[in-house]
């Protein structure tokens, strides 16, 4: 396995700005800027900003990412988990990370495509053709190193690792959906970027964006009729209280992004930096593991209280719908097309089992 990729990405990232030269916090001098202090015995508490519960393999790894940190670092550097949007939705804070107020968050990929169209790519419907595809394309640093830095001069933020997020499906209060003209009418919550609304309008329903939070009460009220999520959302959201229709449309497979403040990086001392960097692939890692067993528990759970998963599904034909986002989206330029032939590779070298 490919694990130290992605600290090479980060690194490139650093290198980029020119931040490994300057040397960030100089080896823990004392700083005004929030730094940590190798003599003085601080702790500089980074906050890791989270939209899901503290049961998710992604809330989990990133407390044992507190602790490995503060180990690597002799308690220079520890970091807290926020769940349950504690801190805001993603785009709000993706916005206080931009600024630097927070230092570390879970993004899901439509975000980012606010700021960087490009990766767009990794969010369009049908891309992967398994989970095993998808890892190699994460892991594979040279290919990412532009995209995961892109924003960091602009925005200030770095990519540290793509995170599997399971797959989505399409689920809804009024009936089981087997093709493309079940879901004529339907208002259907997305995330929040153009992709996923012209994803859905192509797959036969009205799109509704916006943040996770509001999706309960909206499905509850009949504001939306339905969402389109992984089992785990499903469940933890108690969606599956309001909308009892889960079909297996298997339309995406979209990463979440562990993202850093470039600026937070920056004010570290190149040692700590790098204690921090080294982590990253046992946390992706450990991210990912957790995370087909959290379905499966999440998958039951709904189906204790009445939730009906319908695998009957028309796949081919929701694919054929969603053709012409793929065009548009990868035909933009050659970053696209380099990213979407790489993903090709990938897929016929780990096809669907
Ligand atoms: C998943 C994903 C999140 C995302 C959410 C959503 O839970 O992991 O990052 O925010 O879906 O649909 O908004």
């Amino acid at each position: 396995m490919k694990l130290s990729k992605v600290i090479l990405t980060g690194v490139v990232g650093l290198v980029s700005l020119g931040l490994a030269a300057c040397g960030g916090g100089g080896g823990g001098a004392a700083s005004g800027d929030g730094s940590a202090d190798a003599g003085s015995g601080e702790t500089r508490e980074f906050k890791l900003a989270f939209n899901q519960t503290d049961q998710h393999p992604q809330y989990k790894a990133g407390v044992e990412f507190g602790k490995r940190l503060e180990e690597a670092t002799d308690g220079r550097y520890s970091i807290r988990v926020y769940p349950n949007e504690q801190l805001g939705t993603q785009s709000d804070v993706i916005q206080n990370l931009s600024n630097g107020t927070v230092e570390l968050m879970y993004v899901g990929g439509p975000v980012m495509e606010g700021f960087n169209k490009d990766f767009a790519v990794y969010n369009l419907p049908y891309m992967f053709a398994s989970q095993e595809a998808q890892r190699e394309i994460f892991r594979d640093e040279e290919l990412n190193a532009d995209l995961f830095t892109s924003i960091e001069e602009s925005k200030s933020i770095t990519v540290l690792a793509a995170l599997f997020a399971g797959v989505r499906n399409v689920y809804n209060s009024k009936g089981p959906v087997q093709t493309p003209e079940d879901l004529d009418g339907m208002k259907i919550r997305v995330q929040q970027s153009d992709s996923q609304v012209r994803m859905i309008e192509l797959m036969g329903a009205v799109a509704s964006p916006m943040g996770q939070g509001d999706v309960y009460s909206a499905l509850q009220t009949g504001v939306l009729d339905g969402a389109e999520n992984n089992e785990t959302v499903y469940n933890a959201l108690k969606h599956d209280e309001v909308a009892k229709y889960y079909s297996y449309t298997r339309h995406l497979m979209i990463p979440d992004y562990l993202l850093i403040s470039t600026k937070a990086l920056e004010s570290m001392s190149e040692e700590d930096r790098q204690a921090l960097l080294d982590l990253v692939p046992e946390i992706q890692q450990m991210a990912d593991d957790g995370f087909q067993d959290f379905i499966q528990e999440s998958k039951a759970n709904s189906e204790s209280i009445g939730a009906q998963f319908n695998d009957d599904v028309d796949v081919e034909a929701f694919r054929a719908r969603v053709q012409p986002l793929i065009e548009e989206t990868v035909n933009e330029n050659e970053v696209r097309q380099t990213l979407y032939q790489a993903i090709q590779e990938a897929n016929a070298a780990n096809p669907a089992s």
